[in-house]
């Protein structure tokens, strides 16, 4: 699998989780096997950047390669910015987080909140990738909610902006992380 000009070891992506997926985790999944494992994410919240967690979270120093780091936020603006921030800092790839699911995150209309307003994901996806020379990625969810599965437009949005690579967990917003993915709507080989 390859992603931009990043060719990779194999096609086993480390799943990004906050708290868990830090650089020693990484390092060992990437020891074990994995062919790619992002950071955990990092605020487009410029405010935050000097912050502790943030700058040992762009700290990429000796890292096994490509670097990938994920951003998350709700302006298109403040997006690119991080993207350019953590690109000058090392990352090889930019991952944008519209999948997760948190109340703080959600309520400030960033992660998978985005899922609801498809022009807002637009301008993010376009926003991000003419601002930054490496690939962008992204993360979604199958939609806000059961009634509003709208996994499958945010993709082909995605494509028709540039994003190289998309992640999906199957699950809505609203299923949180509870009961079986939904393998059905993410199987690559069904068209609709
Ligand atoms: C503790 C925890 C933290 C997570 N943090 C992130 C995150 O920061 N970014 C992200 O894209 N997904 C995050 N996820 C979602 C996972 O990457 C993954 O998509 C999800 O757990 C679904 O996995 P499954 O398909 O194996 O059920 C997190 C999941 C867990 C359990």
């Amino acid at each position: 699998m390859r992603i931009g000009h990043h060719q990779l070891k194999n096609n086993l992506f480390l799943a990004p989780m906050a708290g868990v997926t830090d650089r020693p985790f990484r390092s060992l999944c990437r020891r074990l096997g994995a062919g790619m494992a992002a950071s955990e994410m990092v605020s487009s919240n410029s405010l935050l950047w000097g912050s502790k967690k943030t700058m040992r979270r762009a700290d990429h120093s000796g890292e096994d390669e490509p670097r990938a780091v994920q951003i998350v936020g709700s302006d298109p603006t403040m997006m690119a910015q991080a993207a350019r921030f953590n690109a000058e800092r090392g990352a090889q790839i930019i991952d944008i987080n519209m999948g997760c699911p948190a109340k703080k995150i959600c309520n400030v209309y960033a992660g998978s909140a985005l899922m609801q307003n498809e022009q807002l994901v637009a301008e993010i996806l376009r926003s991000v990738v003419n601002s930054v020379e490496v690939p962008v990625t992204l993360k979604i969810r199958t939609g806000w909610d059961r009634a509003n599965r709208n996994g499958e437009r945010v993709a082909r949005i995605a494509e028709d902006c540039g994003i190289q690579a998309l992640a999906v967990h199957g699950r809505t917003r609203a299923d949180a992380f509870h009961g079986e993915a939904e393998y059905d709507t993410i199987a690559p080989s069904r068209r609709r």
